[in-house]
């Protein structure tokens, strides 16, 4: 980090970018059209003094050496160099640079051992009960070969010493995690292989680089460990950002549009052999965030397969709300009873059975629908409530209106009840989902560019507020409730309300540090930096007058939102079967009292 902070001392942020910018002083910033993103009035600020700059436009930002790679397209190292030169500081030991050299070991380790156990398992004498083992289990030769499975045999240190002898050091195999350390103080000094006596898959990444591992034990006993084995977190391997055969897969998964997605490597390859291959699988855990982005890349389509039994059940849940929540078309693979627990155990035994389970895979909330009503009795108001309890939240996920709303007809009509009532209930349960967007990442400046003009609004509005507290208890509460409810902002005037209703004091003091143990601190940090910029520049006595013509636009736009909603909530009511007189008159009334 030093050289970093050397460079910086040496480079004056504000000339830096000056050579690619003109820059205009403004206050203690300064000000230019950002040459990221075509824009006529100028966000892209530069703090000199906190050596940062950003745009309030296109939400990039950071310090010089981004600036420089964004600017001129090189990456970190790349940009640290340049930089460097320009500064006239020697860099030989960047700590990022023995990374990349270690992460490039690492990738160099992993695949020699691949090719040590592929080469073991399909030569060696000591891997013939691995090699029928396998034939037993119908992989023929060419998939082993496609898949460079391996095998080790059940010794404490043949890959030890194996790679010792080639003159690799103990510390880089330590941190590729194929060896390890014995505990000195139980079982004295020296290494042994993490992965023993197992058949081997290596796991590669989208690029097809070996990262890591998983050991399947050839012979269970009672100290064999468990059943797989994995890679531990190294430098090249989180394992909650890899997805298995994806390298292999994302061609047929772009062709076809659609992932299916299975539990374990022996069902990824059964797949694949048997002439499906746009099969994947997520290394036995619950799909992650990471994971699904990575596979939104290829598809938004995704089909999955799991364990019937209810720990399989709840193990998936989590990874099947996050791909919902990510607007994936999710579809639940069912394998008949009695064909197989897994793919692989079904196309073992009938593989029109598995062919078949795939196509008919249906969207996965009839399946939450079907557990959910499962032994149910749907005339007590109780458990039909319960029921509601189940599926709204999952419903709510689902970021498209069409869609959400079939669903809540769907359980409307199973219920007997009215979909406006399921419609209100839903709302008790979008808690969490909408805090203060923040800048401070991608993820979330991209919400950042989902705000409607309304939230834009209320942003500006908060902003003010935050620079200028002392107008908070004159003009706060001229703005109605309404104004706020559905807006990104929800929670957040939520979350101040109850803190009025709970708290005493004078109103500009209490607004300062209400956020600092909540989960609004970021976002309210955020906004609180980007009032700094935008506000200082009205002048103080204008403010007041800002924030009263703000308060009247709010208004205006909340009027024109929620005129256009109900002019949809009408169509929605009077397109169905027996349209509810009731809640249409109800909806004409509000129509005209706006
Ligand atoms: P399963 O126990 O269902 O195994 O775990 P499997 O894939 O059917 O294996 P076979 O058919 O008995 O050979 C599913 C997946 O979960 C991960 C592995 O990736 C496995 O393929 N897993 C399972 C682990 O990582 N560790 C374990 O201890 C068990
Ligand atoms: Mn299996």
């Amino acid at each position: 980090m030093a050289d970093t902070q050397l460079i910086k001392e040496k480079l004056d942020i504000v000339q830096t970018i000056q050579e690619y910018v003109p820059l205009k002083k403004a206050g203690i910033y300064y000000k230019a059209p950002c040459p990221f993103h075509r824009e006529k009035t100028p966000s892209f600020m530069v703090n000199a003094e906190k050596q940062i700059w950003k745009c309030f436009g296109c939400g990039k930002g950071g310090d010089i050496f981004s600036f420089i790679q964004e600017m001129e397209g090189l990456d970190f190292s790349e940009a640290l160099k340049l930089l460097a030169d320009r500064a006239g500081v020697k860099i030989d030991n960047y700590r990022s640079e023995i990374d990349k050299s270690q992460k490039n070991r690492i990738l160099e380790i992993n695949q020699k051992a691949a090719n040590f156990f592929h080469h073991i398992l399909t030569e060696m004498d000591g891997a013939s009960a691995a090699r029928e083992y396998l034939e037993k289990r119908g992989l023929k030769k060419e998939t082993i070969e496609r898949w460079q499975v391996g095998f080790i045999p059940d010794q404490w240190d043949l890959l030890t010493k194996y790679f010792l002898k080639k003159g690799i050091g103990v510390d880089d195999l330590i941190a590729a995690g194929l060896v390890i350390k014995k505990d000195a103080a139980r079982a004295g000094q020296g290494f042994y292989d993490r992965f023993r006596g197992r058949i081997m898959f290596p796991i590669w990444d989208v690029h097809g680089n070996v990262v890591g591992f998983t050991g399947r034990v050839l012979v269970e006993t009672e100290n064999s460990g468990g059943k797989y084995v994995n890679t531990p977190q190294t430098l090249v391997y989180d394992k909650s950002r890899v997805i298995y055969g994806l390298d292999k897969a994302k061609t047929e998964i772009k062709a076809q549009d659609q992932v299916v997605l299975v539990e374990g490597q022996m069902d990824v390859v059964a797949c694949h052999q048997a002439g499906m291959k746009n099969v994947v699988a997520s290394s036995g855990t619950a799909l992650t965030l990471e994971q699904i982005k990575l596979l939104k890349r290829y598809s938004n389509n995704i089909a999955m397969a799991f364990d019937g039994d209810s720990a399989g059940i709840a193990a998936a849940k989590r990874g099947i709300n996050i791909a919902l929540g990510e607007g994936l078309n999710v579809k639940a693979i069912r394998i008949p009873e009695g064909k197989g627990k897994d793919a692989d155990e079904c196309l073992q035994k009938n593989p029109e059975v598995w062919f078949g389970a795939v196509k008919n895979s249906s969207d996965v909330l009839h399946w939450f629908f079907e557990m959910a009503f499962l032994n149910k009795n749907t005339s007590d108001p109780k458990e039909k409530q319960k029921i509601a309890n189940e599926l709204l939240p999952i419903i709510g996920l689902i970021p498209f209106a069409v869609e959400r709303d079939y669903w809540l007809k769907e359980l409307a009509g199973r219920l007997g009840t009215d979909t406006s009532v399921l419609r209100d209930d839903l709302k008790r349960f979008d808690k969490n989902q909408k805090i203060i967007p923040s800048d401070k990442n991608n993820e979330n400046s991209k919400k950042e560019v989902n705000l409607d003009r309304l939230d834009m609004l209320l942003k500006r509005l908060l902003m003010i507020f935050i620079h200028s507290p002392q107008y908070i208890s004159s003009l706060w509460g001229s703005l109605k409730e309404n104004c706020w409810l559905g807006s990104v902002y929800e929670h957040l005037y939520e979350f101040i309300k109850n803190h009025y209703n709970t708290s005493q004091g004078n109103t500009a003091e209490v607004w300062k540090n209400i956020f600092d143990e909540s989960e609004f601190k970021d976002g309210f940090e955020d906004l609180k930096m980007i009032a700094q910029i935008q506000v200082q520049n009205i002048e103080e006595i204008t403010i007041k007058d800002e924030l009263i013509e703000l308060i009247v636009q709010i208004k205006d736009e909340w009027a024109k939102k929620r005129r256009k909603q109900i002019g949809q909530e009408l169509a929605l009511v009077s397109s169905e079967k027996n349209p509810d007189k009731q809640i249409m008159e109800k909806l004409l009334i509000e129509l005209q009292s706006i």
